[in-house]
């Protein structure tokens, strides 16, 4: 960590970044659009490749409405082999150079029946069914306790905020708990019934792991999914990656007015 952290901060020469997004699937846009440093994680110590189509794989710096910027132009997965501590490195490091409100941004799929592709949700809680937990192993005190609390993982006073910036831009946001799973198949009928069932209103494949170290490393979170498709037995029809792409480009625009808004209204 001290190492990676070195590296970060010499490229970045002293700046204390204070807010942290994550950008899913087919969302990077934003990082296009504010890049003052840009480091591809391929060149940070200790950091894993994205091997994702879809995310670009680099740390983007800049300063947005005067606070200063970290942003994640592509995640790492849990599908792609890598160990679960392995995903969630890179928000102990967001933690480390300074970060203390993470958005954390994803492409789902509608589990509840009123949502459509297109919908922005804001996540009011998660379950995680991915069949890990990023923080098992030793605990490094450092950063969280051991057993940390984890009653309000996504900040009530964050999705408040969200939501009144959204009304003024006349952007309609859903609210809803979002389940992980661990992909990288896509779920099946009988599984999206069990997921309905268990309470979710949206399925994806990340956030959950980074919302878990995030709130236990004492970070504010935020979530936001951008429902891409309706999830299996719902829509009928089958499932594909380039749907889920082609329906976070069709909504890229009012999610980064939307989060352009959260991080002004921040002030
Ligand atoms: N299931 C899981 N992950 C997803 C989906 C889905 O339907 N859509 C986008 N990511």
């Amino acid at each position: 960590m001290e190492e990676t952290i070195k590296f970060i901060q010499e490229k970045i020469s002293g700046q204390q970044p204070e807010i942290g997004i994550i950008l899913g699937s087919g969302l990077g846009e934003l990082a296009d659009e504010y890049c003052e440093i840009a480091i591809p994680y391929n060149d940070i110590p200790n950091f894993i490749k994205s091997t994702v189509k879809g995310h670009k794989g680099r740390l983007v710096f800049s300063d947005i409405a005067g606070r200063q910027v970290v942003m994640m132009q592509g995640r790492n997965h849990f599908y792609e082999g890598h160990s679960i501590q392995e995903v969630t490195y890179p928000v102990k490091v967001m933690k480390k150079l300074g970060v203390k409100i993470l958005i954390l941004t994803n492409a789902a799929g509608g589990v509840n029946e009123t949502f459509s592709p297109g919908d922005l949700m804001l996540i009011t809680d998660h379950i995680n069914c991915m069949g890990t937990n990023p923080l098992i192993g030793e605990n490094d005190e450092t950063l969280g306790e051991r057993f940390p609390d984890m009653t309000e993982v996504y900040k009530k006073s964050l999705i408040s905020l969200a939501e009144h910036c959204a009304n003024e831009l006349q952007i309609h946001v859903k609210k809803g708990v979002y389940l992980a799973n661990s992909g990288p198949s896509y779920e099946t009928p009988a599984e999206i019934h069990m997921a309905r069932t268990l309470g979710a209103d949206a399925v994806g494949m990340s956030t959950v792991p980074e919302a878990i170290v995030a709130n236990y490393c004492g970070m504010n979170v935020l979530g936001i999914s951008c429902i891409s498709n309706t999830a299996s037995s719902t829509g009928g029809s089958a499932l594909s990656h380039k749907e889920v792409i082609e329906t976070a480009g069709k909504i890229k625009s009012s999610f980064k007015n939307l989060i352009l808004k959260i991080i002004e209204e921040l002030n």
